[in-house]
């Protein structure tokens, strides 16, 4: 399974020429001015919860993408089929799992708000526990830490999780070290830092951190791909 990162919370998952897109917030993000979102292949995108830094891109990327799948809540589905109804929605709640050719994605509790840019009720966030080919990954949208990540090691084997790792929104460094021993993994992709002055790290501090603690924390630079 290959990772690319595109800058804040936004990443593809991509299996056998499949490609999964989460969180799409490119064009509004300074950092990643050298990605260009029209160009962006997409089978499946996967939206976590309502707020701009995660859903901003995504009428773009419906618009460009012909056979496009979409992903989130029952809430979210319905506020983006409004402005672009050309795409197969599949709306899901927490505990859903849904299968596709190649793999299946299923919806997690995320401690956090959704509210959508216009003010919309945004339905509740959600984190993905994703299997695509022999791989599970575990993307936690912006959560805070909670003992449901415990309930993830039980049902999955996980090779690496999507972690937020930039605080005041979110999960800091301390609790994203914590989660990944609660879904059982030693592999950690760092999201969600860095974008904002609110949420500014020190990476070099983060990498120590998760170091002491026995699990690899990876902070790939924008437009990187990391194969996992
Ligand atoms: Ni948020
Ligand atoms: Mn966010």
């Amino acid at each position: 399974m290959k990772f690319t990162y595109y800058g804040h919370s936004t990443f593809s998952l991509e299996n056998s020429g499949q490609i999964l897109l989460f969180d799409p917030f490119i064009s509004p993000n300074p950092m990643a001015k050298d990605i260009h979102v029209k160009d962006l292949k997409v089978d499946i995108l996967c939206v976590s919860h309502g707020h701009g830094d995660h859903i901003a891109d995504a009428t773009t990327i419906i618009s460009h993408n012909k056979e496009i799948t979409v992903i989130a809540n029952p809430e979210i589905v319905g506020w983006l089929q409004k402005k672009e109804s050309n795409a197969e929605y599949k709306g899901m709640n927490h505990g859903g799992t849904i299968n596709f050719k190649g793999g299946s994605i299923k919806m997690v509790n995320a401690i956090h708000s959704s509210s959508l840019p216009d003010g919309s009720y945004g339905g509740n966030p959600s984190g993905f526990v994703i299997t695509l080919g022999s791989k599970t990954v575990f993307y936690a949208g912006d959560t805070a830490l909670t003992y449901d990540h415990k309930l993830i090691a039980e049902m999955y084997q996980v090779d690496c999780a999507i972690l937020p790792i930039g605080d005041n929104y979110t999960m800091g460094i301390k609790e994203a070290i914590l989660c990944a021993q609660f879904v059982g993994t030693k592999k950690v992709i760092g999201v969600h830092y860095d974008t904002f002055p609110a949420i500014t790290i020190d990476k070099n501090l983060a990498s120590n951190s998760f170091k002491e603690a026995g699990v690899t924390l990876l902070l790939p630079s924008i437009g990187e791909s990391i194969e996992l």
